[in-house]
């Protein structure tokens, strides 16, 4: 009979769980165990803090609709979204447009659109956004899928100012074709900066650590092509003032952008115009590169 302490436990589990015919499987649990006990052993956890862990995360589960996903949020605010970003970019073997957050918010099957067409149902004041998409070498990708989401001009996502409708309606949000040339263009709104949902337990973890919940303002793309790695990105506005600050580390500083008024580019004349150019790296073997998904199919899957 082995003798388990509080050090021996760690390498009697591992043992235990060695037996995991899957290798990768095998590999993330033991290391996912290290971690936790190690963690558990550096902050001298007490019986009643881990019931306060463990009560959180089933709260933040019991958040969880198809149409709230209260872990992804939780990942974002711990800044684990953004580290997995940031791996999955270190293996890509081309280096394309840099990827930021999924967020909570992503739908599929957004409207179909054409060019020009503007996202927001209500717009107050439209913008242009408008460029190309190419590989990396600047070869356009023609009849690439452009989708886009975002809030409106008061800081809120379709899902948020409908809560409590049974299925909401899309709103800011559209997919896009590039034409033969790689092109695409549209109009939407300029998005507000939010604060992210506070309404659940996330949101209680951020005013215990005294965080102000902003994130700058954004539009989320999701762009792909066959044969070329989908593109998770956004763009954030350069003076926004949380632009250093952003509750969930998505800000990359060549994602910043400005729209310029009287752009002479513009396919579309009158509006201030964003131009921004996507570059789609060739795909590699492993899978997705989202970190997160539509709150919806998450639900689907766990049942
Ligand atoms: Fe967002």
């Amino acid at each position: 009979m082995r003798v388990i302490d509080h050090n021996s436990i760690t390498d009697v589990a591992i043992e235990q769980m060695a037996s995991t015919p899957d290798p990768r499987l095998k590999q993330i649990m033991a290391s996912l165990v290290r971690h936790l006990h190690d963690f558990a052993r550096e902050v001298d956890l007490t019986p009643q803090e881990w019931i306060e862990g463990i009560t959180f995360l089933t709260n933040v589960g019991q958040k969880c609709t198809p149409f709230r996903q209260e872990f992804i949020l939780l990942s974002d605010t711990l800044g684990m979204s953004a580290l997995i970003n940031h791996l999955h970019d270190r293996r890509a073997t081309q280096m394309g447009t840099n990827t930021s957050l999924l967020g909570p918010f992503y739908r599929q099957n957004s409207p179909n659109m054409n060019p020009g067409d503007c996202i927001v149902k209500s717009p107050r004041q439209q913008i242009v956004i408008y460029g190309k998409v190419t590989d990396v070498d600047g070869n356009p990708i023609p009849n690439a899928s452009v989708e886009i989401w975002q809030t409106d001009e008061d800081g809120a996502y379709d899902l948020q100012k409908q809560d409590g409708v049974a299925v909401p309606e899309m709103d800011m949000r559209g997919t896009f074709h590039t034409d033969a040339n790689g092109g695409y263009y549209l109009r939407t709104v300029l998005p507000l900066g939010y604060m992210i949902p506070m309404d659940g337990p996330v949101g209680d973890m951020i005013r215990a650590q005294k965080r102000h919940g902003y994130r700058p303002s954004h539009i989320h793309f999701l762009v792909g092509a066959p044969g070329y790695r989908e593109l998770v990105t956004a763009l954030y506005a350069q003076d926004d003032e949380h632009i250093d600050s952003d509750t969930v580390f998505g800000v990359v500083e060549t994602l910043i952008v400005n729209p310029v008024k009287d752009d002479p580019n513009s396919p579309m004349k009158g509006y201030p115009a964003i131009h921004f150019d996507f570059k789609l790296a060739k795909a590699a073997a492993e899978g997705t590169g989202r970190v997160g998904a539509d709150p919806s199919q998450i639900v689907k899957a766990s049942h």
